[in-house]
């Protein structure tokens, strides 16, 4: 009996541990192509989604959309909300966040580097992402997306252009 119980704790403890363990090395993987996992607070999404005004039925696009926050509330404006996030924990703890929040019609996430997406039919882009990885992130912009796409950026911002409007930390950009 006392043996079965061992064997139970042990067992979780082992799952545990390993969840972990690939937590963490999917986060060290996310920070290397693009940012690290660091969600944006309820207070910046709110932002985010005022600034961008988002309409009913607009495709808005969360590059690297971590646990779901924005993807969520954009789907609550009304918003086709889609995501791709590296992280595949991440993935599967949005469809479940999404499929419990009654929006699994509009939220849609794929495990798939934001890098080799197609961005063209977005109306509306949010990222948070790094210093480093702006220009690109800006050349991929100019590549892809359609003039007038408006960009929602938490914290960093995008070298030359000038936003359009800024709430606290976050700055809207209107691609040119
Ligand atoms: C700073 S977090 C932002 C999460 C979410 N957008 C938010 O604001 O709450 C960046 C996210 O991007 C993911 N990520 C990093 N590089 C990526 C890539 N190349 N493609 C897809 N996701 C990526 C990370 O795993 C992480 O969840």
């Amino acid at each position: 009996m006392l043996a079965t119980l061992a064997f139970v704790v042990d067992s979780i403890f082992l799952v545990l541990a390993v969840g972990a363990l690939v937590f963490y090395i999917c986060m060290i993987f996310g920070f290397w192509r693009g940012a690290p996992f660091v969600p944006s607070s309820h207070k910046v999404v709110a932002d985010m989604i005022a600034l961008a005004r988002i309409q009913k039925g607009e495709q808005v696009y969360d590059l690297g959309s971590g646990d779901g926050r924005i993807l969520i509330a954009a789907a609550r404006a009304g918003a086709h909300a889609r995501g791709w996030e590296i992280h595949p924990m991440l993935v599967w703890f949005t469809r479940l966040k999404a499929w419990w929040s009654g929006l699994g019609a509009l939220v849609c996430v794929e495990a798939k580097s934001y890098w080799s997406a197609d961005w063209k039919d977005a109306d509306v882009i949010m990222v948070y992402l790094i210093t480093s990885r702006m220009q690109e992130f800006k050349e991929k912009l100019m590549r892809e997306v359609r003039p007038g796409t408006r960009v929602a950026s938490h914290e960093f911002k995008i070298p030359g252009w000038e936003p359009s409007a800024q709430a606290g930390s976050v700055r809207l950009y209107i691609v040119p």
